[in-house]
């Protein structure tokens, strides 16, 4: 793991920036896989405020919550329109759809996306208990796309976005870390006191399936850009 400590949120976006305009400057860039949340924020400001071109690009979301709708100002459809897709156009943005009809078609259906567009470089943010996508402590890191039961310490995160914690949708399809993992280029973002712990874990602590974002040890090209507070405890 190569790690880049920064000042702050905005610098981190910029450093983030600078690893995707290399990629697609080189023509490399054909799958960008994308996060949501507060953490990439930065990264897409940047985007956005470029001249770069994503219209040859595919995009791959993580995740989404199940029950919402595309539409819903809660879902992770319309924070990556309102944030990144409506000002930069990309040639095709694939999302899980949280409304499918038949939940497990709709995760193979995805995990076929994933293999139809090898990921060159996928954007992770991390859970203050480690998780990456929705992938929590204890999710196996052979698993592909599937339906995540969400923690109470995530369903508590969360709750920050929603008028209150009962509106917080408890399940999510999740790409499984297997998938993550087979991205060529990982980089993770990280910001703030509060992922500290999840980041000594991550980076000092053993691989093990209770911190999923450990597994990124054994990744042979992952970045993580991390603020002077979320690295606090590994220095
Ligand atoms: C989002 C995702 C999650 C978040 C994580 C951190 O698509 O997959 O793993 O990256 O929960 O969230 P923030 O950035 O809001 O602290």
């Amino acid at each position: 793991m190569k790690i880049i400590i920064v000042k702050d949120q905005v610098e981190g976006g910029k450093e983030a920036f600078k690893l995707v305009k290399e990629t697609l400057d080189s023509g490399n860039l054909k799958t960008f896989g994308l996060a949501t949340g507060s953490t990439p924020i930065s990264l897409y400001e940047e985007l956005v405020a470029s001249d770069l071109d994503f219209t040859s690009v595919n995009s791959v979301n993580l995740d989404e919550y199940i029950g919402l709708s595309a539409d819903n100002d809660q879902s992770y459809h319309y924070f990556m329109k309102e944030h990144l897709f409506d000002q930069k156009p990309f040639k095709h943005n694939n999302l899980p759809n949280g409304l499918a009809q038949n939940l497990a078609e709709e995760c193979a259906r995805y995990d076929e996306v994933i293999a139809n567009n090898p990921i060159d470089i996928q954007i992770l943010g991390i859970g203050e208990n480690a998780h990456i996508g929705f992938n929590e402590p204890g999710a196996s890191f052979e698993g592909t796309t599937g339906i995540v039961d969400l923690t109470e310490s995530t369903i508590k995160a969360n709750s920050r976005n929603f008028e209150k914690i009962e509106d917080v949708p408890t399940r999510a399809i999740s790409m499984g870390i297997k998938s993550i993992m087979s991205s060529r280029q990982i980089i993770l973002l990280a910001y703030g006191e509060k992922k500290a712990q999840a980041i000594y874990n991550t980076v000092k602590g053993p691989i093990s399936e209770e911190v999923p974002a450990s597994i990124l040890q054994n990744h042979e090209d992952a970045i993580l850009i991390i603020d002077e507070a979320a690295a606090s405890l590994i220095k």
